[in-house]
C-alpha cells in the first residue's frame, strides 16, 4: 500500500529549466535511493506535484519539499492511500506549460487552465503526458540503436563490387 500526496505552491523567485535541472538532479538521487516517485508541473507562477511511496519516507520527502525557498504556500491537494502508484516509471518526472507534450495533450482535451481542474482530472492529464514523454524516449533511444547498428556496418563506397 502507497500514499500519494498531490500539493500546489507559488513560486517564489526563479523556477526556469536550470533551477529545475539542478533540483532534479538530487531528488532523482534521493527518490530513487527512497523509494519514492514524483512528477511535477508548472508554470511560471505556480507548482503542482504528485508524491507517492510508503507512508513513512513520505513524510520526510514531504518535509524537505515544504522547507525548500524556491516555493511557498504549499498546499494539499490531497492525500490518499493506493495499491498502485500513478507515475511508477518517474521518480522525479517534470511538465510545464509550454512544454510540447503537455500542449499536445492538453489542446486536444479542451480543459480549463490547469490549476482550475479538479485533482483526479489533474493528475489523469499528468498521467497522459508521463505516458507520451516515455514513448518519446523509448523512440529515441530506438533510434539511436539504429545509427550505432548502421555505424557499424561496411561504408556502401567501400564494399567490393561483385
Ligand atoms: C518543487 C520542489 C519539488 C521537490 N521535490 C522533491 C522530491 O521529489 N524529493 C526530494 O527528496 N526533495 C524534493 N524537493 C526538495 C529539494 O530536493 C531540496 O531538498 C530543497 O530544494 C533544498 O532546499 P532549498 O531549495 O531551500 O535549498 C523538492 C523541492 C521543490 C521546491
Amino acid at each position: 500500500m502507497f500514499v500519494q500526496t498531490v500539493y500546489e505552491s507559488r513560486i517564489t523567485g526563479n523556477f526556469g529549466p536550470l533551477v529545475l535541472l539542478a533540483l532534479q538532479k538530487s531528488a532523482v538521487v534521493r527518490n530513487r535511493e527512497l523509494g519514492i516517485t514524483s512528477f511535477l508541473y508548472h508554470d511560471t507562477e505556480r507548482i503542482f506535484q504528485v508524491v507517492e511511496g510508503d507512508s513513512d519516507v513520505l513524510t520526510s520527502t514531504m518535509g524537505r519539499i515544504q522547507a525548500s525557498n524556491l516555493h511557498t504556500d504549499i498546499k494539499a491537494r490531497a492525500m490518499l492511500r493506493c495499491e498502485e502508484r500513478s507515475f511508477a516509471h518517474w521518480y522525479f518526472g517534470a511538465t510545464h506549460a509550454q512544454d510540447p507534450h503537455f500542449l499536445r495533450v492538453y489542446r486536444a482535451l479542451k480543459k480549463p487552465p490547469f490549476f482550475k481542474l479538479d485533482v483526479v482530472d489533474a493528475v489523469q492529464i499528468l498521467q497522459m503526458v508521463a505516458r507520451k514523454k516515455r514513448r518519446a524516449v523509448k523512440m529515441d533511444q530506438f533510434s539511436i540503436k539504429v545509427r550505432n547498428f548502421n555505424k557499424n556496418k561496411e561504408p556502401r563506397a567501400l564494399l567490393a563490387v561483385p
